[in-house]
Formats: C-alpha cells, structure tokens, sequence
C-alpha cells in the first residue's frame, strides 16, 4: 500500500502542569524530567470523539482531493470508542458522508501500525481500492484524574490517513504477548442480577516502570528487524517516528541507533501521549511544516496495551 495523505484534529482545549498542580501533587518540574510532557489537549463540552475523528478524517481527504465516495473501507482505531455500539468508524463514516463498510479495531497505541497491516492485507486482496485509517483517541475518559502516576501522561487527539494500492510500504511487523498485568483499563460491568462477579469500571492501571523497560527493548527489537528486512542500516532512515510515550523513551532508542535528534521528531511537549493518534498526527504536522517529503525513508514504531508492538518501514 502507499499513504496519500495525513490529517489531523486536536481538541480545542488545553491544559497545562501548572493546571494539573491545583488538585493533584505534582509539579511541572516533575512531569516535565520525567515525561517531557508541558500540556496536553483534552476534550471538553461539546466535543465529541466521532467529531475529532471526522476532523482529522476531512483533512486527509481535502489533502488527497478526494471525496467521502472515493473510500472503500473505513478502519478506526480506538481504546475506548465513542459508544460501546455502534463503532466509533460508523458514526466517522456518517458525520463525513461515505457509505462504505466501517469497523473499529482495538490495539492499544500501537493501533496505527495493526490498522496499516490490515489496511495492506484489503488492499493486495484487490477487494478495496481505498481506505481511510483513522485514529480516534480520548484517553482523558480512560484515566483516574486523581492518580498523578497516569493522569498527568495522556491527552486526546485524532489523526488519519487515506491509503490505496501502491509500493511504498516496503514492511510493517506487529505482535502482541497477551499480558494485561502491567497494563489495563476494565470496561464497564453492567448489571446482570444473575452475575455477581462483574468488575465495577475502573480507570486505567500501569505499571510504569515495566511498560518502560518493555517499550525500550521492544521498540529497538522491532526498528531494528524492520531496517534488517528492508537491509537499510539507520542512516539510510530520514525519520524515526515513534509512539510519544514519554521522551525519555524516545532519547533510549535514539541513543541505541546512534542517530540525531532532529531524525526522532516528537510532539509529546504539547500533546502527551495519545495512544494510536500520536503517529498519524505528528506526521500530518510534520505534512503541515513541511518536514515530510515525497520520497523520504520513514520507520513508525509503537508499543501499548495487549501488550502490543509494530513497526513499518515506508518510502513515503
Ligand atoms: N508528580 C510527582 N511525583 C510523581 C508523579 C507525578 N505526576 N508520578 C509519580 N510520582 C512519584 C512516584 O510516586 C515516586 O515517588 P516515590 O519514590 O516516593 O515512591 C517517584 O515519583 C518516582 O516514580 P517512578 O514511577 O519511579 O517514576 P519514573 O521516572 O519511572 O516515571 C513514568 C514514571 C513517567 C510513568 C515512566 O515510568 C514511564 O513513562 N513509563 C512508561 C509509560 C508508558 O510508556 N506508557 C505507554 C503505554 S500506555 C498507553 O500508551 C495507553
């Protein structure tokens, strides 16, 4: 397959630190050593996640001149959809017009790199011509807002990507080692008089320090395997774009590749870590400023809960 085109919506608001030190025990310091988090957008009023999704859908498509009918095939990669039902792609699918067979998938924040996998296998069976990805992510309603372990990391945002057949994605690798230990968030119980044993909803749990040292040896693993694929050493490789997980992750595997900072663009300082969004959007920004050129030799990897990993490499 090969990407057309990248969009992106983030919610209107933004909260900073500083905000979050008026009801928790934090600091900006503090978030800021450890995370290289300064704010994040979270969505708020009458925002909703199938409206953010939309946005973002809207500006691939507008950057790709197509138009809603041109779609096949609608992926939307979500932790927690809009409602449980319908998907969060179906009410994507209604609020831009296109008519086309619309799912949601579920792989954590590497949801991106599982929907380009799936997105390449419909594409080479010939049955879709065109797919649009989109990324759909309000991770604000996942997290306990007074556990300052996990609150102070995520934020929302959408981000797309409009596909159709082509070369230039040269190998994309994703895996999972069902654990949800380190990381899970329940969903809601219901209330079923026959089942008592139905867990209350409880917000997002993680153990940080492990999540840590699995996102660091699983990202390198998996770099590495798709540039020993593609028999392209670092060099060759213009950007790393990687999940914006925390930037002390991203320095690690910077430093384990021996490549420059500019090559590990990032957007965690002003939008923390949105789950499967944080790829799509920060190359639809880097669309925007002009740092993402026809041509250019990219590697994606991301990491999440499952415990899922993927990576790609692509000629974009
Ligand atoms: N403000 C102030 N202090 C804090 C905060 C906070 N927001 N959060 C934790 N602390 C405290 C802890 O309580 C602890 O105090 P103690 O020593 O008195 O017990 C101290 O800071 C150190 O805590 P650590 O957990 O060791 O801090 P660490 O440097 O490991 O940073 C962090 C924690 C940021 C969570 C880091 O481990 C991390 O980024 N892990 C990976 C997370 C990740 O990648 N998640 C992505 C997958 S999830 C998803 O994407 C949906």
């Amino acid at each position: 397959m090969k990407i057309l085109s990248f969009g992106h919506a983030l919610p209107k608001r933004t909260v900073t630190n500083a905000e979050l030190t008026q009801f928790l025990d934090t600091s900006d310091e503090w978030i800021q050593a450890h995370t290289g988090i300064e704010s994040r957008h979270i969505m708020t009023g009458k925002e909703t996640l199938s409206g953010l999704g939309a946005k973002a859908a809207k500006m691939a498509l507008d950057r790709a001149g197509l138009k809603p009918e041109d779609i096949d095939y609608i992926l939307c990669s979500t932790t927690r959809g809009e409602m449980t039902f319908p998907a969060t792609a179906c009410l994507i699918q209604a609020r831009i017009g296109a008519t086309c067979p619309s799912l949601d998938i579920n792989a954590g924040c590497t949801g991106f790199l599982y929907a380009m996998d799936m997105a390449d296998a419909l594409l080479e069976s010939g049955r879709v011509n065109r797919l649009l990805i989109v990324c759909a992510e309000q991770v604000s309603r996942l997290t306990d807002w007074t556990d300052r372990s996990t609150c102070v990391l995520f934020g929302d945002a959408a981000g797309a990507a409009v596909c159709e057949r082509g070369d230039s994605l040269k190998t994309v690798r994703v895996s999972a080692e069902g654990d949800a230990k380190l990381l899970h968030a329940w969903a809601s119980g219901g209330n079923c008089p026959f089942d008592d044993r139905i867990p209350e909803e409880q917000p997002l749990y993680m153990n940080g320090q492990e999540i840590f040292k699995f996102a660091v040896t699983r990202s390198c693993r998996d770099i590495e395997s798709v540039m020993e694929i593609c028999d392209l050493t670092p060099d060759a490789v213009d950007y790393f774009v990687l999940h914006q997980a925390n930037r002390r992750i991203l320095d690690a595997a910077r430093t384990r590749l021996k490549q420059p900072v500019e090559k590990f663009p990032r957007n965690i300082a002003t939008h923390g870590n949105t789950s499967s969004a944080c790829i799509p959007v920060l190359l639809s920004e880097m669309a925007e400023d002009g740092r993402l050129q026809r041509g250019q030799t990219l590697v994606l990897s991301a990491f999440g809960a499952g415990l899922t990993t993927g990576a790609a490499l692509l000629q974009y």
